[in-house]
């Protein structure tokens, strides 16, 4: 006998009426028309043609300042060299407890909302690494319902910050997964491409993964993602390296991005947008028009560059915003990049499921047989109304254990003129 079966689901692939038979943690057999009679369980559970989704996951965040909106102060022009002082200002009076208290929230936030596996960047720079511990602490508690990935994040510059070069290393003695940067905070554009480079040389000597914030700007001209592409061929880490935000793009002239664009699918780098921080963090210096400085998200995908939404930052000093639903921030995201037709929406599921579950090297995610039972009821028939709703999640599941659920939503209208009605406000039942 099984241990559950989830009946009469829908999937992102577009099935339906598909059975997710589950055993051991793992799932077994994925199928149309597969039901409880042929497949007994102990638990069944009929989805009645609602979404059965891989779990979200997000490609990046930041977990060391979540939840710290207000402290010290509010970030009053909301602009990025505010919220990156004001982190300045935060960190002297930062405890591991206190950091590991707002991690853990946001870990319970984050299973609720059925997103069951975060890369999150911590930073490097403070000299006693107490982020680092925390994190570590908080990936090794939260292990048996979500996936940490800790990156190695030198906020000031590993170049720019004296001591940031030595204490990223120690980041990743003590267990940090990723190697990070910040090439285009560093002194001159040749310092960024330079700590591109020892960087990449590092990750490649260590078997990590490279995953920087690279070319946070407007500036067209900053083009660290050229030497982090190149030092990704030349490394042979194809498929290791992420280059997060890339917003100067937006903004770089169509001819130099014709030929960046073939040699990033060359490479194989993956690339993360943050739609929700980018909309808001760039094109601050400009009057009107105002530029949304989101990457090219179509044209890297058409040319087949993986690309990830990822959240970025909830409640910190670059955001008072943000509640760790994925669906929220690829919502964001296809507005941002004008990806409305049905193909390119189904893109921007994908951009907080499957794709980011790639980049983060996660095999074991993924709605087929062998792989994690980790998934995600909706209450939504496809990935476009999940989008369009930002749909509930009814159930999520880890490993084929039970970490969430709630009831469906509906609400009670008492209209003037008519009797009063309770109904669901999405696909109407
Ligand atoms: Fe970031």
């Amino acid at each position: 006998m099984l241990d559950l079966l989830i009946q009469h689901a829908s999937l992102p692939d577009g099935r339906t009426n598909v059975g997710v038979a589950v055993q051991d943690g793992l799932i077994k057999e994925v199928k149309e028309g597969l039901s409880a009679e042929q497949a007994p369980a102990r638990e069944v559970v009929d989805a009645g043609g609602l979404l059965l989704s891989p779990p979200f996951v997000d490609a990046h965040f930041h977990m060391d300042a979540t939840l710290s909106h207000g402290l010290p102060r509010v970030n009053q022009s909301g602009t990025l060299l505010e919220g990156i002082a004001l982190w300045g200002e935060l960190k002297p009076d930062l405890t591991q407890e206190a950091v590991m208290a707002r991690a853990l929230a946001y870990c319970e936030w984050a299973a609720a909302k059925g997103l069951l596996a975060i890369r999150t960047h911590v930073d490097t720079c403070d000299p006693r690494l107490l982020a680092v511990d925390a994190l570590l602490e908080v990936k090794r508690r939260v292990a048996p319902w979500l996936e940490l990935q800790l990156v190695a994040f030198p906020q000031d510059g590993v170049l720019r910050s004296s001591g940031a070069w030595e204490l990223l290393q120690e980041a990743l003695r003590r267990g940090v997964d990723v190697v990070g940067g910040i090439p285009h905070f560093e002194r001159t554009q040749a310092d960024g491409a330079a700590s591109v480079r020892m960087l990449c040389e590092l990750a490649a000597q260590q078997g990590k993964r490279v995953d920087m914030h690279c070319d946070e700007s407007d500036d067209p001209m900053s083009r660290h993602i050229d030497v982090l592409t190149a030092e990704t061929l030349r490394l042979g880490l194809q498929g290791r390296v992420t280059g997060s935000h890339l917003t100067s793009m937006h903004s770089m002239d169509n001819y130099h991005v014709s030929k960046l664009i073939a040699l990033m699918a060359e490479a194989g780098v993956n690339v993360v947008a943050n739609p929700l921080i980018n909309i808001t963090l760039q094109g601050r210096h400009d009057t009107y028009p105002k530029r949304r400085g989101m990457t090219r998200v179509p044209e890297l995908l058409a040319a087949g560059v993986p690309v990830a939404f990822g959240h970025d930052c909830v409640m910190d000093p670059w955001y008072s915003l943000g509640s760790g639903d994925m669906l929220e921030v690829a919502h964001m995201g296809l507005h941002v990049a004008q990806m409305t037709g049905q193909a390119a929406m189904r893109q921007c599921f994908e951009a907080v499921t499957s794709t980011p579950a790639g980049i983060l090297g996660l095999d074991h995610f993924g709605l087929r047989p062998g792989c994690e039972a980790s998934f995600v009821l909706l209450q939504a028939r496809d990935p476009v109304e999940a989008l369009r709703l930002r749909a509930h999640r009814l159930k999520v599941y880890r490993r084929g254990q039970l970490l969430a659920h709630s009831e469906p939503v509906q609400t009670t209208l008492h209209l003037p003129g008519r009797e009063s009605s309770t109904r669901f406000f999405w696909p109407e039942a």
